[in-house]
C-alpha cells in the first residue's frame, strides 16, 4: 500500500445523515424515558456519536472507552487494550455501547465483557457499520446502521493507519492490482 491510496465512496454524508436518523429514531423509542449512558469507543465512532447524540431529544449522558488493538495499518492483532478509561461509575446504569464498525468482533466483544463486569441495568450496542464476514467472535448488535462489504473502510471517524477520519463519506480503499 502506497502512502496515497485511492479511495472510493461507499457511502455518501447524505447516506449516511440518513441511516444516522433512522438509528436516532429507533433509540428514541428504546431510551427516552430512561436518561440512558451512551458510551463511544474511541477513537472511531466520535464523528458517529456526534452526530447521533443531537438527534436524541431527551436526557442522556455520554462518556468515552479508549480501545485499541495492538499494531497498526490494515490488520488487527487480536488482542485488544484500555487505552482510556470511562469517567463515569456505570452500575446500575442504562448503557448503550457506540461503535463505528464491526469486524472480527474482538473489539466489541472484549468491551461488552468489560462493562459488563460493572454491573450496569442493561448494556446494548450501537454500531454504523457491520462487516460479518470477517467476524471471529459473535457479537449481538442491537441498532445496526449500515451491512458492509469486505473492503478496508475510512472516513468517518474510520481510519487507516490514523489517517483518513476527517473523510465526511465512507469510503473503501480500492486493492492494487
Ligand atoms: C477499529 C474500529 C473498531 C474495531 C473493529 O478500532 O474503530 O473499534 O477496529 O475491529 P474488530 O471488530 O476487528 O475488533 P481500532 O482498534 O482500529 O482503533 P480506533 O477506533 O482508534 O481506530
Amino acid at each position: 500500500m502506497d502512502s496515497q491510496p485511492k479511495l472510493r465512496v461507499l457511502f455518501s454524508r447524505q447516506e449516511i445523515a440518513a441511516t444516522v436518523s433512522r438509528l436516532a429514531t429507533e433509540i428514541s423509542q428504546d431510551y427516552h424515558d430512561k436518561y440512558p449512558l451512551l458510551i463511544s469507543i474511541l477513537k472511531g465512532s466520535f464523528m458517529f456519536l456526534a452526530d447521533l447524540i443531537r438527534h436524541l431529544d431527551f436526557p442522556l449522558e455520554v462518556d468515552f472507552i479508549g480501545l485499541a488493538s495492538y499494531g497498526k495499518g490494515r490488520h488487527t492483532s487480536g488482542k485488544i487494550k484500555v487505552v482510556q478509561s470511562l469517567r463515569s461509575p456505570i452500575k446500575d446504569r442504562e448503557v448503550l455501547v457506540i461503535e463505528d464498525i464491526v469486524d472480527t468482533g474482538l473489539t466489541t466483544a472484549f468491551c461488552l465483557d468489560y462493562l459488563r463486569q460493572k454491573k450496569p441495568a442493561s448494556l446494548k450496542l450501537c454500531v454504523l457499520t457491520d462487516k460479518p464476514s470477517r467476524r471471529q467472535v459473535p457479537v449481538t448488535i442491537d441498532y445496526l446502521g449500515f451491512t458492509v462489504p469486505n473492503k478496508f473502510l475510512v472516513g468517518y471517524g474510520l481510519d487507516w493507519d490514523e489517517k483518513f477520519r476527517n473523510l465526511p463519506d465512507i469510503c473503501f480503499i480500492e486493492d492494487e492490482d
